[in-house]
């Protein structure tokens, strides 16, 4: 089984993106380390960016069927998905909710995600280097 690495809206212009919230490193930069790291260990990943709220949640099913494990960030529909929400209700493994900025240092309408309370694990503030800590983690549980 794979490790799913799920990516919402807008953080495929990671890198050119707000570049002083999120960095100058690409979304590629952030699937290379992730599959050096899970490879380390003999760990298949399987690696999606969506815009399209549908998409992510047709990503998930296949997660669900597919996968040992969720390291998702969600981006804006972190803090507007019911449905995203409800498909990772679906998937009995773990699920790793990343942030690239400390969203509870931004806008209020930042600080509430429909994914927290049903997350492993929330990583928020650390930069992309969040997604690593989020996969040696899942990697400890797996
Ligand atoms: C984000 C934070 C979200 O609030 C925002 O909408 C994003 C990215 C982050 O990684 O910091 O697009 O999830």
């Amino acid at each position: 089984k794979k490790i799913f690495v799920l990516n919402g809206p807008n953080l495929n212009l990671l890198g050119k993106r707000q570049p002083e919230i999120y960095g100058h490193d690409t979304l590629a930069d952030v699937e290379a380390k992730l599959r050096e790291i899970a490879g380390a260990e003999g760990h298949e990943i399987s690696f999606h960016q969506s815009n399209h709220e549908g998409e992510i949640v047709d990503t998930i099913h296949k997660a669900r069927l597919e996968g040992c494990g969720v390291i998702i960030n969600p981006a804006a529909y972190t803090h507007t998905s019911v449905a995203i929400r409800d498909a990772l209700l679906t998937c009995e493994m773990p699920i790793f909710e990343v942030h690239i900025s400390n969203v509870h240092a931004r806008e209020a309408f930042r600080h509430h995600s429909y994914v927290s309370d049903i997350a492993t694990a929330v990583i928020a503030g650390l930069g992309i280097e969040g997604y690593n800590a989020a996969m040696r983690r899942l990697l400890q549980l797996l």
